[in-house]
């Protein structure tokens, strides 16, 4: 057994929670059975896959208060907004959502509305929603997630907001209730929080330091999920190449890949977010050995310029980020890379960004997630003098996503006429007589097959491409 150093939640604050679920699952059955309706709940998931995942434990809670889900806004009786901060327009879509709700909650006064997430750990979000929204019913943050079925059944006697922001940081709570959308396809989180502070983001300032999970707990959940038939899993965390050194454990991220490995009933695995400056030797060799690991690679790179890397405290460069990227490349024939860009970083001339263009030739990305920098406020960047005017910004950003669209259409070319392995997700939007799945190197994949084919690992062979997915028919 492994041991953690710092604070753990108290089993019987865990058991104190449960407890509290019960009494509300209890409390709606007798309602149901009064008037024949269930209580609904209505989820709105702003931000990343750690988002979506926090998402997937507050829905995994309610289930356990009873609740139904509904896809129906109109329909709910307790509505959670999960936030995000990290650039300006997440806020701007949040306020935006509170305000809608308003007309709701006069309709249905016994509707509880309720925000959380990271924007949340933010004093002056807190202070706008105390202030001008005085329609939400509940105010909680990122570390007291697992408080959840108390701050429901406290608000529901509440007259004014109620706010419960923790401080405390140091701990990981195991055994929250988790709903999984998809059956065949899992995300799992490794570890929480960032240690890296570059200096434009805010996730390190809402997310805390860095926590790993205990391997024991990864490999159970995991194990679970294997055994309910889920084929593909995505190892989860800010930065996973850390994982494990906040623990006294003798093992790092690729170690872990490792155990992932053999766990029986998996077949893929995948992970995010790589960092540049610590992806290891060791984690590409051992990509490249363990036949699960899927031939995919996210490593964000921000910005070409070593000026700008610099000022952004990326601690690499863009040789030494090309170098990175030509040894993958070596032991991982075939691998699809994707990358993050930032566009308009305080000081980026149109020289730099020419680096940043370079870069994206290069390497010829699969998959590009280009944002226009955005200032937050709390962060170094947001004080630097440089900032950029949009028109520079706008334009230099149309620029890359036109040389990222070409680049995406030229690797996918050389997919034409191969046959990759698909796992089958359900039928394709645009087209329902046909499947779609993705590829192991995560390309979306829309084929003419028949059967019982989802969440099957099929051969299609590819007879038509685009920038953004790929048709074909399926092999005998
Ligand atoms: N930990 C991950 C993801 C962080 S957030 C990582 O380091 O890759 C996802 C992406 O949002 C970042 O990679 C970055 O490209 C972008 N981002 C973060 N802060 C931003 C800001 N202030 N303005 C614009 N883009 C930002
Ligand atoms: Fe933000 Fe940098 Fe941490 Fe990623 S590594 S979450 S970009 S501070
Ligand atoms: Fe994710 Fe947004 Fe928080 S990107 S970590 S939900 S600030």
């Amino acid at each position: 057994m492994s041991e953690r150093k710092e604070i753990k939640i108290d089993k019987a604050e865990l058991d104190r929670q449960k407890e509290i679920m019960l009494r509300l699952k209890e409390n709606n059955s007798m309602e149901y059975q009064k008037n024949g309706k269930h209580k609904r709940y209505f989820v709105i998931t702003l931000g990343c896959q750690q988002n979506v995942s926090d998402s997937e434990k507050i829905m995994g809670m309610l289930d356990e208060m009873g609740y139904e889900k509904t896809e129906e806004r109109e329909e709910a009786d307790v509505v959670v907004i999960n936030t995000c901060c990290v650039r300006e327009n997440a806020e701007l879509k949040l306020f935006g959502n509170i305000g809608a709700f308003k007309q709701l909650k006069i309709d249905n006064p016994g509707l509880l509305l309720c925000v959380c997430g990271c924007m949340m750990e933010q004093e002056h979000a807190v202070a706008t929603i105390k202030k001008k929204y005085k329609h939400v019913d509940l105010v909680f943050g990122t570390h007291n997630l697992y408080r959840f079925p108390e701050l429901i059944e406290r608000s529901m006697n509440e007259k004014y907001t109620l706010i419960d922001i923790m401080n405390t940081e140091g701990f990981i709570v195991e055994d929250i209730p988790v709903r999984r959308e998809d059956k065949f396809k899992a995300w799992v989180t490794i570890m929480y929080g960032c240690n890296n502070f570059c200096s434009y983001c805010i996730v390190p300032h809402v997310r805390g330091r860095e926590r790993s999970r205990l391997p024991e707990d990864i490999v159970s959940e995991i194990k679970q999920l294997a055994a309910d038939g889920c084929k593909e899993i995505t190892l989860l965390g800010q930065n996973v190449n850390s994982y494990g050194k906040d623990l006294k454990l003798e093992m790092d991220f690729a170690d872990l890949i490792k155990i992932v490995n053999e766990i029986e009933g998996v077949e893929r695995i995948r992970f995010m977010t790589s960092h540049p400056k610590d992806i290891s030797d060791k984690l590409i060799q051992t990509m490249s050995e363990c036949k699960k690991v899927c031939e995919q690679l996210h490593l964000p790179f921000q910005a070409g310029s070593n000026k700008v890397l610099k000022a952004m405290n990326r601690k690499y460069t863009k040789e030494e980020y090309l170098e990175k990227i030509e040894k993958v490349k070596r032991v991982l024939p075939g691998v699809a890379l994707s990358t993050d860009v930032i566009v308009g970083f305080p000081g980026e001339t149109d020289e730099d960004f020419e680096e940043t263009l370079d870069v994206i030739s290069k390497v010829e990305f699969d998959q590009s997630f280009m944002f226009i920098y955005s200032k937050r406020s709390g962060t170094p960047a947001a004080e630097m003098e440089n900032q950029i005017n949009e028109e520079q910004k706008h334009r230099n950003f149309e620029r890359l996503k036109k040389l990222q669209a070409d680049v995406s259409k030229k690797v996918n070319d050389d997919y034409l006429n191969r046959i990759v392995e698909v796992l089958v997700e359900g039928p394709s939007k645009n087209d329902a007589s046909k499947f779609t799945g993705r590829s192991r190197t995560g390309k979306v994949v829309n084929f003419s097959g028949q059967g019982e084919l989802i969440g099957q690992l099929v051969n299609v062979r590819i007879t038509e491409v685009f920038s953004w997915f790929l048709n074909g028919e399926m092999e005998a």
